[in-house]
């Protein structure tokens, strides 16, 4: 991972050519929603020494103490080296400094290195769901408590609302 730099940017041309990145993503997930990505709370970049995007992550759209990881990708070539690590730990003291008391992640189970990627972060499985878009996957509830006093159950619950987890 030599000479990989994990900027925060909120820099226009940066945000579409990071988009890109995430409408060329593998792993069968929904269409990029640009609109949400462009108000995401924070983006951050993986770059070479040349400048080059090569992967992005950010904590997505939305106010409050807590906050929800999203639009992880890295570019195949360049993985396998600890980039999403980068991000994700990056994601993390980006939360902190602004006042963010827990993150969440939701993660279908079959991505298994996502859910590596946020477990060797520190990040907590929490219960599994059945997708509310019908389409029958199922979906990981993960979370990180930033700060001591969190109520996790509490916090979680509001967040999973009515879905019924799955046993
Ligand atoms: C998931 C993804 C972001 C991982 O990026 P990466 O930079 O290769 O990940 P890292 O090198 O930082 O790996 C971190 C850890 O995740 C796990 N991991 C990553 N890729 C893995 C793989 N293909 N198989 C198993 N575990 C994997 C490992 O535990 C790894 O640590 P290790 O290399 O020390 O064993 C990348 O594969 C990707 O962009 N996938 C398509 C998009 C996607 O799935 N995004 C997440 C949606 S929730």
């Amino acid at each position: 991972m030599s000479g990989i730099q994990f900027v925060v940017s909120e820099k226009p041309e940066e945000l579409i050519l990071a988009a890109s990145l995430i409408d060329k993503r593998d792993d069968n997930a929904h269409p990029l929603d640009h609109q949400a990505f462009f108000r995401a709370r924070v983006v951050i970049l993986a770059k070479t020494s040349q400048g080059d995007i090569v992967g992005c992550a950010a904590i997505k759209a939305g106010e409050g103490s807590v906050g929800e990881l999203g639009y992880l990708v890295v570019s195949p070539l360049y993985r396998r080296q600890g980039i999403a690590q980068g991000l994700t730990r990056k994601r993390i003291e980006v939360a902190k400094s602004r006042g963010i008391s827990m993150l969440f992640a939701t993660i279908r189970a079959e991505n298994t290195s996502s859910r590596a990627n946020l477990l060797k972060a520190g990040f907590i499985f929490w219960r599994d769901y059945l997708s509310i878009r019908g389409t029958r996957n199922t979906v990981g509830w993960y979370y990180l408590a930033l700060e001591d006093n969190i109520d996790v159950e509490v916090v979680m619950q509001s967040l999973v609302g009515d879905r019924t987890p799955l046993v």
